[in-house]
């Protein structure tokens, strides 16, 4: 399938993987999967809001695809990144024989999840002295987002999302800083042209820089994490009940010069 949506191409130890954003590509999914070699069963992990509105239509578009697909619906936010829940998905994924080859999917619908958390192969669970304490680098067979997806969600959501970008631009693209400023009510709208014109020029930035530092070794990736020292301690000493992820991040950018980043 030729691309139009595509926004960059991931090269890793092990190989390399497409990153596409559109507006309504969700119900081509199971194409695009077969695309990049998915085979046999995959399984749809996905929270309680997510579900209905997307997580069908996932599993019917790899359905249609060839591809069996099985939903496992979490509760949704932060607190679900925990020892008990992954345990709870491991259960789930014996009892239906599920194998190496196999895949599982789970379905970026926020900004934050699209530009950023999707990308990379970061996994992790939080404990409660701090967030993302337990994990792995584990890179995925392509990352596909539907900016349509954002239309559903509240402006406090889409706000702490745009703060996910936003970071990239004042990182590393001073001109994408200019298109939000210019933008900015277009994106709160949600405009679906512009949207995923940006998104997937945020989502170049991210895989770029996975691209050149994979595994955070060499000062590159870690200026990802600007705005997360503080923004993290935000979340975890509110036992991440108070902040949304890009809130704590936005806050996290205002008290931490651009130029001294921390750990994620
Ligand atoms: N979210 C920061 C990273 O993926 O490195």
């Amino acid at each position: 399938m030729t691309d139009s949506n595509l926004a960059a191409t991931v090269h890793h130890s092990g190989g390399s993987y497409p990153v596409v954003a559109g507006w309504g590509i969700l119900d081509d999914l199971g194409e695009r999967l077969v695309d990049v070699g998915v085979r046999g069963a995959a399984y749809i992990i996905t929270d309680e809001n997510v579900m209905n509105p997307y997580g069908r239509r996932v599993q019917r578009s790899l359905q249609e695809a060839g591809i069996p697909a099985h939903c496992f619906i979490i509760p949704a936010g932060e607190s679900s990144k925990s020892f008990e829940l992954a345990q709870a998905i491991y259960h789930w994924l014996a009892e239906r024989r599920a194998e190496r080859g196999h895949t599982i999917i789970s379905v970026p619908t926020s900004m934050a999840a699209m530009v950023d958390a999707s990308i990379g192969g970061k996994v992790a669970i939080n404990l409660p002295m701090a967030k993302n304490l337990v994990g792995a680098f584990y890179q995925p067979k392509g990352v596909f987002a539907d900016a349509a997806a954002l239309s559903t969600l509240g402006k406090r959501e889409l706000a702490e999302g745009w703060a996910e970008a936003i970071k990239h631009g004042f990182i590393l693209d001073a001109e994408l800083v200019d298109v939000f400023e210019e933008h900015a009510e277009a994106l709160m709208d949600v405009d679906p042209e512009i949207s995923a014109e940006v998104i997937r020029r945020s989502m170049a930035i991210k895989a770029e820089v996975v691209s050149q530092d994979e595994r955070e070794t060499l000062g590159i990736r870690i200026l990802l994490n600007y705005g997360h020292t503080i923004g993290h301690a935000l979340e975890s000493s509110t036992e991440y009940g108070r902040f949304l992820h890009g809130e704590g991040v936005s806050v996290g950018m205002m008290g931490q010069p651009a130029w001294l980043p921390r750990w994620a």
